[in-house]
């Protein structure tokens, strides 16, 4: 299994590509509009074809890399059914399963951060999106956010996983790059013991301010990063 964790310095968000091995088809979750080039060479370095995109959701925070990756590659790309893009090539639903060279990956419907928000699972590691970060989680006050559909998306589903599953977050902010089930369900500050309606305190008093592209990025993701 190839995994390539790529970290966009501006809005700290991580692009993963995935696929069986060198020479074989990909996925890419989650790119950046900025960095098309890059993937484009590393998808050519490693000999492979780049057959899905998908985002765990409308991110509102960059602009996703997905028309333009659809234009040049001719790409499927993929998102959540309660997704307002029409642009989308496809829309996914929760358990369903995507094969790509025998590797099977299993798309989780998580709510929560947004009503549109899905993490993707492949046996060894699940890509948690914003959803579920190192020692935190995303933020639950805009795009239809829900603290408690975010509470049960991850205790409910994503801690039901092997604790040995690799996360691998949508961003980071701290330096870290990937953890495990086990160290979240014992030491993320927001759900380790606590419940739901601690829980739902905490993400109700963030008080975090708009990410600084959110009224270019929404519209744009809305139309797949094509504007
Ligand atoms: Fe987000």
């Amino acid at each position: 299994m190839l995994v390539r964790q790529l970290f966009d310095l501006q809005t700290f968000t991580f692009t993963y590509i995935v696929a069986a091995d060198f020479g074989k088809d990909a996925i890419i979750i989650d790119p950046v509009e900025s960095k098309v080039d890059q993937y484009l060479k590393l998808l050519k370095e490693l000999d492979l074809t780049l057959k899905y995109v998908f985002d765990t959701h409308v991110h509102a925070d960059h602009i996703t890399a997905a028309g333009k990756l659809r234009e040049l590659t001719g790409c499927v790309t993929l998102l959540g059914q309660e997704t307002g893009a029409a642009c989308v090539s496809q829309t996914v639903s929760d358990d369903e399963k995507l094969i790509i060279d025998g590797v099977e990956f299993t798309v989780l419907r998580t709510p929560g951060h947004t009503q549109d928000s899905y993490c993707l699972y492949t046996p060894g590691m699940v890509f948690t999106g914003d959803t579920l970060f190192i020692r935190g989680t995303g933020r639950t006050d805009f795009q239809a956010g829900n603290p408690v559909d975010q509470y049960n998306s991850i205790i409910n589903k994503l801690f039901t996983l092997p604790e040995e599953t690799i996360v691998y977050p949508g961003h980071d902010y701290n330096g870290c790059i990937s953890s495990t089930i086990w160290e979240e369900k014992r030491f993320n500050p927001r759900l380790a013991g606590k419940t739901v309606e601690e829980f739902k305190n905490i993400m109700d008093n963030l008080n975090l301010p708009n990410p600084k592209l959110m009224d270019v990025a929404v519209p744009a993701n809305l139309k797949c990063g094509l504007i």
